[in-house]
């Protein structure tokens, strides 16, 4: 086994606190294209013309169309893989706290995580810009856009559009993470995007140990992870989970 995994796997099996951070390169495995680099969806499409919130007030029906309808047909298929399972089996061997998240896909929750912070929200939800009921998004048809609440009033996905600010709750549950824990996992993110990309450095800087798990090194690389382990997240999660022995019980 190679070093850096046996390293990591170390460092997990002492840590009275891990964490994970994950971008959409964790769910690429389950058919979601990322954002960033070859194949990405900015590069299909401009996401200062359809990602940004005044693009959404100004025009809701064009988002829906161009971004969201695309967005919908994916997610509402998509299941967790291995990478995702994997952190999953963690948390159940108590040996992961949280994951903060910057997907809206719910993926980890359907792989059973039970701790997930949404950072950027969620596409399972959308949300009445009228009278501000919730609806889940799995039940709502595309044949009209925009889709519209029964009280008239246009839905807009739960989750944060550029220009928005990241929900309270899980911008403080994620500082408090970062500031306390011992290692921090950092899954499948470029790193480009604050504040989500300030938490291994905030972690860094608090002492604890950073693990990188991307194909490609990012900003963090050299500067921040400690570990840097090069290669798709799930066959390299499912690997460090295995690397962990389960202790022995009695
Ligand atoms: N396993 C692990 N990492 C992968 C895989 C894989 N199978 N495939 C690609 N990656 C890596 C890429 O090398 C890249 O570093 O995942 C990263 C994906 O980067 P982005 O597409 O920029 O995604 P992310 O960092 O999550 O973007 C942050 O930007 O557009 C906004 O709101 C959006 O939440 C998103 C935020």
């Amino acid at each position: 086994m190679e070093t850096n995994m046996i390293k990591a796997a170390q460092a997990i099996t002492q840590s009275r606190l891990t964490v994970a951070l994950t971008g959409a390169g964790i769910s690429v495995e389950s058919g979601i294209p990322p954002f960033r680099g070859p194949g990405s969806l900015w590069e299909k499409i401009d996401p200062t013309e359809f990602a940004h919130i005044d693009a959404f007030m100004k025009n809701p029906a064009r988002v829906w169309e161009v971004l969201m309808g695309a967005m919908k047909e994916i997610l509402d298929t998509a299941r967790p893989n291995k990478g995702h399972l994997a952190l999953a089996e963690l948390e159940r061997r108590g040996l992961l706290s949280a994951v903060i998240t910057q997907n809206v896909d719910s993926l980890h929750q359907k792989a059973g995580s039970e701790d997930v912070i949404e950072f950027h929200g969620t596409f399972a939800t959308l949300v009445c810009m009228e009278c501000g009921s919730a609806t889940p998004s799995a039940d709502i048809r595309l044949n009209a856009l925009p889709p519209r609440c029964p009280c008239g009033g246009i839905y807009r996905p739960d989750c944060v559009f550029f220009g928005e600010a990241i929900p309270m709750d899980a911008l403080e549950r994620s500082r408090e993470f970062a500031s306390q824990c011992e290692v921090m996992l950092v899954v499948g993110t470029s790193a480009m995007v604050q504040p989500a990309a300030m938490m291994p450095v905030l972690a860094k800087q608090n002492g604890a140990t950073v693990i990188e798990i991307n194909p490609t090194p990012t900003p963090l690389t050299t500067g921040t992870s400690d570990i840097f382990l090069k290669g798709n997240a799930g066959p390299i999660l499912t690997r460090l989970t295995e690397a962990i022995p389960i202790p022995a019980r009695g």
